[in-house]
This record gives structure tokens, C-alpha cells and sequence, in this order.
């Protein structure tokens, strides 16, 4: 089928050769990611509701534009009503699921009001599911935070060399390495339908390692992915002045390639089209759902704070009634015989498969 060379699929030569083909060579591999997403997938693309509910970061990446030691932009937390009303908002309108996504803090506060929140939400909602992406925890906030209703969670591995996970981040105990590795293994132990990703384009990277990234995936037999182009943010130590369109354009190519091949490699796991790559090119987002990609999530956040998560330049995020948003998305994949999940919840089939082969053992 795919007839570029006899690839399993399952080595980093061969993954990272073929991350290196000439365009016109790819197709092949699109073709062949297309059929697996048709014959393992709804033809639908689920709606994940992202609420941003604080800016305030005790971490420094080097690559993000809430970083802690940036301290131009200013922080805000959106209160429990705003929440709520975010919450129910996109309820109403047929979003199946959130992501409450935060600068990472892991003091008693921020984990106790977390924890109110879930419990309101999902009491009030019970239908709704509930992704975090809150960053590294330990594992009794973990399970707090999964017994008061959240299902899933978001924690990216970033790069999974540590050599180049440590140019992304500082090398101290706040930015371990083994740490987040030890975090994504706890959320599994708990529970959760577990998700992690890459950043894809930043300095040094080979496709090496790329490919390496997609094997750490198939290993870690991880629930969903999110991943996207690296974006130079102005006010981060990543910073060298910005890169070109050009440039810009590679990164999200070669996102749509990754996605492509993680589709191929783990067939019924949940991918998301990000921002990051709608932030290049709205037009390759859309592309994204034909050769994979199965999950968006439109931003939700109260529009006064949207502008101040800014984690990189750019950032896109559609503002304006829920239902013009629905039309334009839908729009966007009509094309590709797709259509929005309207309040489905998209739980991870992988997920699914592997609750069944567990309880089995
Ligand atoms: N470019 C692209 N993605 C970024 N993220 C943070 N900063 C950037 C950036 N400059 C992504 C990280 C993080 C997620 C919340 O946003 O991968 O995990």
C-alpha cells in the first residue's frame, strides 16, 4: 500500500528516512494514513473545550512565553464563576469534552481549588469529559484530581532525548527529566486515559529524533497525543530573532508527517490538530484530520484573558459565537467526509482496548 520502501514502521532509520522523503515521495504514507484512520476511526473529529485557568508558572522553559522569569506579561487566574459559566457555555452548545489547561504550580491552593472545581463540574455535568493539562503533580494530587472527575490527562515529554529536553529546559530538579517520565508513569497508575506529545522544529533537532519521539510514543502505549511546530516566543531565552515563513512552513510540515506516521504506528489512539500548527497554517490544521488527526480544541477561555497565555507568538485562538466557530470548522472538514463530534465524549479507543486487556490480566 504505502510502496515507498518496505517499512515496518518500527525502527528509527527507518521512521527517520522516511520523515526525510521528498515531498511527492510522502504522499504514499499520507494515502496509507488516511485508509488506517478510515478503517480505525469514526469520521468524526471530537471537540475538546480549552480553558485556560491561570497563567501563573513556577516553571522556566526556555521555549514558553508564561515562563515564570518572564515578567512582562501580566498573570491572572479566571475565578470559579467564570469557569463555570465557560463550562456550561460549551455544554450547551455540544462540546462532549474540556482540557483545563494551567501554568504549572503545585502548591496546596492551587491543588485544593482544582480539586473544588472538578468536583462541581462533574457533578453539575457528569457527561462531560475532563482532560488536565496542570504539568507535574504528585501522585496523591494525581488521584485527587482523578477522583473528583477528571479522566485525562495531558503531560508532553517535550522531546524525549534528554539531551535536547534539557536545551529546552533548565537541568534542575523543577525541570527533571526521570521526573517526567516518573509523573507520565503515575498518571497511569491512577488511571487516566494518558496523553503526551513533541514539539517539533526546535534547534538541533534531527529527525533522528523525531523518529525516536514517535517509538517513545509506541512504547510508553500512550492513550492520545498532542504535538505541533516549535514557535519562537519574543520575551524567552529561544529566542533569536524569529524564524522565516519559510521556515515556519517546514515545522508544520513536518508536524502533518508525524502525525501521519504516530496514526500508522498507533492506530486508534486520540491526536490532536493543535494550535501551534493551525497558528502557521490554518489550512494545514484542516489537512491534519485527512491523514490522522482525530481532536480539537477550540479555545474557551474567558477572550479578556486568551491575549496573556501567550506561549509562543501568534498564538491563534477563534473568538466569536460558539456556533460560527462550529460552521467554519465544519467547513474546514467537510472536504475530507468528516464531521464534528457534536456531544460525544471522544474517549481514546486505545484506551478502551487497554482497560479490557488489563482487567483481562
Ligand atoms: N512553541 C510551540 N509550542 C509551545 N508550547 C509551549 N511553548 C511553545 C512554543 N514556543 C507547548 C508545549 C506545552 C504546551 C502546553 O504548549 O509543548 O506542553
Amino acid at each position: 500500500m504505502y510502496g515507498v520502501s518496505n517499512s515496518t514502521f518500527s525502527s528509527i532509520s527507518e521512521l527517520s528516512e522516511l520523515l526525510n522523503l521528498p515531498t511527492e515521495e510522502f504522499s504514499t504514507i499520507f494515502d496509507y494514513a488516511r485508509s488506517i484512520r478510515r478503517e480505525f476511526l469514526k469520521p468524526e473529529v471530537y471537540l475538546r473545550g480549552l480553558i485556560e485557568l491561570s497563567n501563573i508558572c513556577e516553571k522556566s522553559c526556555y521555549y514558553c512565553g508564561i515562563r515564570k522569569g518572564n515578567l512582562d506579561i501580566p498573570r491572572f487566574i479566571v475565578s470559579d464563576s467564570e469557569v463555570e459559566q465557560a463550562v456550561r457555555n460549551s455544554f450547551n452548545h455540544g462540546f462532549g469534552s474540556i482540557v483545563i489547561q494551567t501554568g504549572e504550580r503545585s502548591d496546596k491552593d492551587f491543588i485544593d481549588r482544582l480539586e473544588k472545581i472538578l468536583l462541581s463540574i462533574s457533578s453539575d455535568f457528569p457527561k462531560l469529559g475532563i482532560t488536565l493539562s496542570c504539568g507535574e503533580q504528585k501522585i496523591e494530587t494525581y488521584r485527587r484530581w482523578f477522583d473528583a472527575g477528571a479522566d485525562r490527562y495531558l503531560l508532553r515529554i517535550e522531546s524525549s532525548n534528554p539531551k535536547l529536553y534539557y536545551s529546552l529546559h533548565p537541568d534542575n530538579d523543577l525541570h527533571s527529566y526521570s521526573r517526567r517520565l516518573k509523573c507520565l508513569g503515575y498518571l497511569k497508575t491512577v488511571g487516566y486515559q494518558v496523553g503526551t506529545g513533541v514539539m517539533i522544529g526546535v534547534p538541533n533537532q534531527t529527525c533522528d529524533d523525531l523518529a525516536a519521539d514517535l517509538l517513545f510514543m509506541r512504547d510508553l502505549d500512550i492513550d492520545m497525543c498532542g504535538m505541533g511546530p516549535f514557535i519562537e516566543h519574543k520575551d524567552t531565552p529561544m529566542f533569536n530573532g524569529g524564524s522565516s515563513a519559510s521556515e515556519k512552513l517546514k515545522r508544520a510540515a513536518q508536524t502533518l508527517r508525524m502525525i501521519a506516521l504516530l496514526r500508522i504506528i498507533m492506530k486508534d489512539i486520540n491526536i490532536a490538530a493543535t494550535t501551534a500548527l493551525e497558528t502557521i497554517s490554518p489550512e494545514m490544521r484542516f489537512l491534519a484530520f485527512d491523514i490522522g488527526a482525530n481532536v480539537i480544541m477550540p479555545n474557551l477561555t474567558p477572550l479578556d484573558y486568551r491575549k496573556k497565555y501567550n506561549l509562543y507568538e501568534g498564538k491563534k485562538s477563534l473568538s466569536g459565537e460558539i456556533d460560527l466557530i462550529f460552521n467554519s470548522l465544519q467547513k474546514g472538514i467537510d472536504p475530507f467526509y468528516l464531521t464534528l463530534g457534536l456531544n460525544k465524549k471522544g474517549t481514546s479507543k486505545h484506551f478502551l482496548k487497554r482497560l479490557t486487556k488489563e482487567s483481562l490480566c
